[in-house]
């Protein structure tokens, strides 16, 4: 598979230093995975890389999957399906949208994918096998990928980034949306290093989610619940839920971006990096080292921008 327009070498360690956390021996290392492309960015191609794979093999024309107006993924698919010599279909939540609706659908369209808007009320049933069964009658030869990219096969994606880090670490920070990245990480990673998840959805149980994909990836209940049992979870940073942020946490990514040179976005991202800068206050992580990985999402940075009238990243 000719994936040239990936180059994981791109994905760098980026040191970052606070005078605290250097007079506390806190070593803290982002993993620059938004460094991967700008449209196909942070954990985008490691989730849909083998799906991506599996398609081809299975003869596909192309892939389906599912996104919200604003989705990452969907503007991800658009662009690696079309580079990969495949056609894609986004099924997008709110049937009051249009392609020309943000700069994330239009992108989309422009690169050659076939939107269809759906109600919310239907737009819900996107895990259910029969409609799932139902799409692909009516859209043969594609292949059915689900929102975020978050199966098997995104799960398997994920497991590379351990392999890109330094063995001597202690802790791994990471954003959870459908948990396949965290999932990943933690199937890959020695017992000596802690995964500290940050969910962005509200309400939302992160272990007993890890879990059912754990045990459904590796058929067996007990292996998975004993992995999850050593994850912590930050629950209490996600600024209102799923597409919510505050004005502290805008402030908040222009001064990281100011006094670091690290972009973060308001859904993903930036809940996680705030989330991990408070933890760390901890005692407990003295002498330590952290990898924060950064998932991207910075594309839809642009529609933020133009609705908060703000420029997020600039010195
Ligand atoms: C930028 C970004 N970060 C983090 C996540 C969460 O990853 P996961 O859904 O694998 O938990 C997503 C969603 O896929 C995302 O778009």
């Amino acid at each position: 598979m000719d994936t040239h327009f990936i180059d994981f070498s791109q994905s760098i360690l980026q040191a970052i230093h606070t005078p605290e956390w250097d007079a506390r021996g806190i070593q803290v290392l982002v993993k620059r995975d938004d460094l991967l492309h700008p449209e196909v960015s942070g954990n985008k191609w490691r989730k849909l890389q083998y799906n991506i794979q599996q398609a081809i093999h299975g003869k596909n024309e192309g892939i389906f999957t599912f996104g919200g107006a604003y989705s990452n993924h969907l503007l991800a698919t658009a662009f690696a399906t079309q580079a990969m010599g495949l056609k894609s279909i986004g099924f997008v939540r709110g049937d009051e949208l249009n392609k020309d609706s943000n700069h994330t659908l239009r992108r989309c369209a422009e690169l050659g994918m076939e939107l269809q808007f759906l109600s919310r009320e239907m737009y819900n049933l996107h895990d259910d096998k029969q409609f799932i069964d139902e799409l692909k009658l009516e859209n043969p030869g594609f292949y059915a990928v689900p929102e975020g990219g978050g199966n098997y096969y995104g799960i398997v994606g994920c497991q590379a980034i351990w392999k890109e880090l330094p063995s001597d670490v202690d802790h791994v920070f990471v954003a959870q949306g459908t948990t396949a990245t965290s999932c990943g990480i933690l199937l890959g990673m020695p017992e000596t290093c802690q995964l500290h998840v940050v969910p962005v959805l509200k309400g939302f149980d992160a272990k007993a989610t890890m879990e059912s994909k754990l045990h459904w990836f590796l058929f067996d209940s007990e292996l998975a619940s004993e992995l999850v049992e050593n994850v912590h979870v930050h629950g209490d940073f996600h600024f209102g839920g799923y597409g919510n942020y505050s004005q502290q946490l805008l402030q908040f990514i222009q001064s990281t971006y100011k006094n670091h040179q690290l972009p973060l976005d308001p859904i993903y991202t930036a809940k996680a990096f705030f989330a991990m800068q408070e933890t760390l206050q901890s005692p407990a992580f003295d002498h330590s080292k952290v990898i924060f990985i950064h998932t991207g999402g910075l594309q839809g940075c642009k529609s933020i921008e133009l609705k908060e009238n703000l420029i997020l990243f600039s010195n």
